[in-house]
């Protein structure tokens, strides 16, 4: 950062970087590496959601929306909830359309955190937690995720809750290691809000991306989490469509309201003719989701497989489109090294493990991300390529 960069940055914006994975997409177009970093699919979108969205445009639905979501999509919402998780949901009153979970996640922290309070997030973490933590004026208290397995220790989480404490971020399915929080972390994780009347925010946006016997479980509900769990996810992931930035943010009426106003101010509202398409996609059948889990279980297969293969070691993820590796094992001891290796002479591009962990965390060079959100012939190529290590 040049001198006249940092005179007019705020001490927020000074005290985080710029994406990394964003980043990662621009390097992989510079030096025409296939682009395994960002999580965004290759392939089309399904027909009938972008017919549905192009029918809203012809119809004039071109107008700002209701600023906390289009009816119908809150409707759909709430019927998924209730469908698939038994959830029952008021719309007019708990759910809040926003412009991706990404604005989700930052109006619900700025609506519901205070500067000095702590934050509680597992770490590695999707990188957007730090910097919103920071936005907020809050310090993020860190749990590790200890690999191979990527579980955390019951008793670091517990000294890690204190009167400081507002909130903690969960996000399963997860982003990068790929867990999938069974019923007894999640009850912890409830004892332990209940027990220091802390908030639950989790980030479920791979909620249908989730392989073998692994469930997902809406932290929601759990007895007595309804009242102080904010849940956020969006189509992003679960209907391919990344670019069309709609999420939703669930939570009890009160904690909505003040979500409601952070939203508001921020954006307004999200894109009215794709609310209108996100309704749709929200209404289709099981067989949606069962089809979607067996596509991306093929393909987190064959890339475990070739990558154990090439000589990484990784742990199978159980949910998500992201494989852990161990870039140790490889030779590389810096993370960063290894995947511009990777982008300029290999021609594949990854995510640097440590851009989802803290200053002088532990296994902060260890890992690369792998992301398999691709078509196999995306997949097929990279693995050809890796095969030049
Ligand atoms: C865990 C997690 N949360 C949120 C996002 C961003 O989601 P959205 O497109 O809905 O803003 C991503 C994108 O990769 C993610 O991995």
């Amino acid at each position: 950062m040049n001198s006249l960069q940092q005179k007019y940055a705020s001490h927020k914006a000074l005290h985080f970087t710029e994406s990394v994975i964003r980043e990662m997409s621009r390097v992989a177009a510079k030096h025409n590496a296939i682009n395994l970093a960002q999580g965004f699919p290759d392939f089309p979108a399904p027909q009938d959601i972008k017919e549905a969205a192009v029918k809203a445009i012809m119809k004039d639905h071109n107008q700002y929306a209701i600023t906390w979501g289009a009816k119908a999509l809150r409707e759909a919402i709430a019927f998924k909830y209730q469908r698939d998780y038994q959830i029952t949901l008021e719309p007019e009153q708990q759910i809040t359309v926003c412009c991706g979970s990404t604005e989700g996640m930052i109006s619900s922290l700025l609506a519901t955190v205070n500067p000095g309070d702590e934050v509680i997030v597992f770490e590695p973490f999707y990188e957007n937690y730090g910097p919103d933590v920071i936005l907020c004026g809050a310090t993020p208290k860190y749990v590790q995720l200890q690999p191979p397995e990527f579980s955390f220790d019951p008793d670091e989480l517990k000294a890690a809750f204190s009167d400081k404490t507002r909130a903690i971020i969960i996000n399963t399915p997860n982003n990068p290691t790929g867990k999938v929080f069974n019923k007894a972390e999640l009850q912890l994780i409830a004892d332990l809000c209940i027990k220091h009347d802390a908030l639950a925010i989790t980030d479920e946006i791979y909620e249908h991306i989730i392989y073998d016997a692994a469930k997902h479980i809406p932290l929601y509900s759990l007895p007595g989490m309804a009242q102080r769990t904010i849940t956020i996810n969006s189509i992003s992931k679960t209907f391919s469509v990344t670019g069309w930035r709609i999420g939703f943010v669930i939570a009890s009426p009160e904690i909505t309201q003040s979500i409601r106003k952070v939203h508001d101010f921020l954006t307004v509202g999200a894109a009215a003719p794709l609310q209108d398409a996100a309704a749709y996609a929200l209404r289709l059948g099981a067989d949606y989701y069962e089809h979607l889990a067996d596509f991306y279980g093929q393909r987190r297969d064959y890339m475990l497989k070739e990558l154990k293969q090439a000589g990484f070691a990784c742990l199978q993820p159980g949910g998500a489109y992201y494989i852990m590796a161990d870039n140790q094992q490889m030779g590389w001891d810096n993370d960063v090294e290894f995947a511009k290796h990777l982008a300029v002479n290999i021609g594949v591009a990854v995510v640097p493990g440590s851009s989802f962990y803290r200053e002088g965390a532990k296994d902060k060079h260890r890992f690369v991300r792998f992301c398999f959100c691709k078509e196999f012939t995306t997949l097929e190529a990279a693995v050809e390529r890796l095969k030049k290590l």
